[in-house]
């Protein structure tokens, strides 16, 4: 495999050739899927000789992954005080799981090559309406790998960046379901009570997203609460993802690198 157009499945995905009809017609029906669903899954995205690649990377670099406890609300932080115990800005939900740098990545690896493979920057640009998009400048989070083993989990939480873009490596045997609750951010009183269900697992409206293998995902997360149940079985879940900002040079801070990766970098 030579470049990484080939670790993509062009002939179903042609990100590579904006201004045909095809390439619109993909990024409409992305637009439309993140309009409605605030979800756009593109199965396949990865061909299988590409993911088995990566997984092997993943392999050799898999012990070296910090581990990452943490309890928080949904909207990440440890708890508000002047809310009362069982209000969403004071539940906690437990996440664990390992995380690989973007710095342990070989800049010949398959996966840190699609990265770097600016069709796919530019596509998403346009999928998201972005005049100006940009790889993360961070070291260690532009670019990761979320590991998660037999029990661990991420727990139910809204993201901070508005849009996250992932691809699915290894898939465990069972658990490690992507579920999430479509735009039930509203900023307002509202919320509340639907949050509330979701934590309490009465909620009607909790979707689980098919995520195989290959497959591209690109999530609103910042308006739709989500979690990744329990892993269950001897196969680590392996989903890589891919950091892009609306201006360049962006890093985080030396205390979230310390926080996420134990490290500065
Ligand atoms: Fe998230």
């Amino acid at each position: 495999m030579g470049s990484p157009q080939d670790f993509i499945d062009t002939d179903r995905y042609p990100i590579h050739r904006p201004g045909t009809s095809a390439y619109d017609a993909l990024v409409a029906h992305c637009r439309t899927a993140l309009e409605t669903q605030g979800a756009c899954l593109l199965h396949g995205f990865a061909v299988p000789e590409a993911v088995a690649c990566m997984a092997t990377e993943t392999d050799r670099v898999v012990e070296r992954a910090y581990l990452c406890r943490d309890t928080h609300t949904v909207y990440l932080n440890t708890g508000e005080s002047g809310f009362p115990e069982d209000h969403p800005r004071r539940r906690l939900e437990v996440t664990e799981l390992y995380s690989v740098a973007c710095d342990q990545i070989a800049s010949e690896d398959a996966l840190k090559r699609v990265y770097h493979w600016d069709p796919l920057l530019f596509f998403l640009a346009d999928v998201l309406q972005r005049r100006a998009y940009y790889r993360m400048a961070d070291p260690l989070a532009a670019l990761t790998i979320n590991v998660m083993r037999e029990n661990q989990n991420h727990g139910w939480h809204f993201d901070e960046a508005q849009v996250t873009t992932t691809l699915m490596i290894q898939a465990p045997e069972q658990g490690g379901r992507f579920q999430y609750v479509h735009n039930l951010r509203t900023e307002d009183e509202r919320e509340y009570e639907g949050i509330t269900q979701v934590l309490d697992g009465t909620h009607p409206g909790i979707r689980t997203l098919d995520i195989k293998p290959g497959t591209l995902s690109i999530f609103a997360g910042y308006y739709s609460l989500h979690r990744v149940t329990p892993v269950a079985g001897g196969t680590t879940r392996y989903l890589a993802t891919f950091c892009f900002k609306d201006r360049p040079g962006v890093k985080n801070s030396p205390e979230v690198q310390k926080l996420f990766y134990g490290r500065t970098a």
